[in-house]
């Protein structure tokens, strides 16, 4: 389904905008004084541009659509946003980052091979004690997505995927997924928060701190 999300995101996806917040006030405390970030799933590189705002320096986003970067250099030329060659891997030596930010980019992974895959990636360009912050979708209760959860299950067998009015199929995951996936970190924060979603539908998400385990 990688190249089905990569085609989505290199057309109708690359023209919306994003405005899921990033809760800088939880993640300054876990930043040392220069700390090297990288965002994984930048689209046009709006949360780096935001932590530039905050006066960091050493920052890079990386995506697996053209459209995605191309947008984000027009917008923000300054901004060092890198197309991937290799989608799902990170293109950094090992335990090479202080920080790690990966919002609304886990919900385009709906095999959880992938999901764990992206989180060993995460884990290995981690300095020991390195951080992710990590946000997404939750499986929501609201009207809804009853019809669209079932339709998702009957097709995909799993609860919390659909595929959206534009052809996206997407997943929300119950929060246990999610500690399961950080289960290798140690996780400082989590909250769940009454969102929406980039169509503008009713939406629970999660936003996590969790820092890499020092071996
Ligand atoms: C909802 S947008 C969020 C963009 C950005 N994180 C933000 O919050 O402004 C999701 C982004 O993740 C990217 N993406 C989705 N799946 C990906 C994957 N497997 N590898 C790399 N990028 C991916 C998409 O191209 C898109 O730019």
């Amino acid at each position: 389904m990688t190249l089905q999300a990569q085609q989505y995101w290199n057309a109708i996806g690359s023209k919306k905008d994003f405005e899921d917040p990033l809760f800088m006030d939880k993640l300054v405390p876990f930043l040392s004084k220069s700390p090297a970030i990288i965002e994984y799933g930048c689209g046009y590189g709006r949360i780096i541009q935001n932590l530039k705002d905050q006066g960091y320096e050493n920052l890079v986003g990386y995506d697996f659509a053209e459209a995605m970067i191309e947008r984000g250099h027009k917008l923000n030329s300054h901004l060092d946003l890198r197309l991937l060659d290799k989608p799902n891997t990170i293109p950094c030596a090992n335990e090479s980052k202080d920080a790690v930010i990966m919002s609304t980019v886990l919900c385009c992974m709906v095999e959880e091979s992938l999901q764990q895959q992206i989180m060993s990636e995460i884990d290995r360009v981690l300095k020991p004690h390195g951080v992710l912050y990590l946000s997404d979708f939750l499986i929501c209760d609201h009207d809804k997505y009853k019809e669209k959860y079932a339709q998702g299950q009957r097709k995909f067998g799993t609860h919390g995927v659909y595929t959206t009015t534009e052809n996206l199929t997407v997943r929300h995951f119950t929060s246990q997924h999610i500690l399961k996936l950080l289960s290798q970190f140690d996780v400082q924060w989590f909250e769940q928060i009454d969102f929406k979603t980039m169509n503008n539908n009713p939406a629970l998400t999660f936003h996590a701190i969790a820092r890499k385990i020092a071996t």
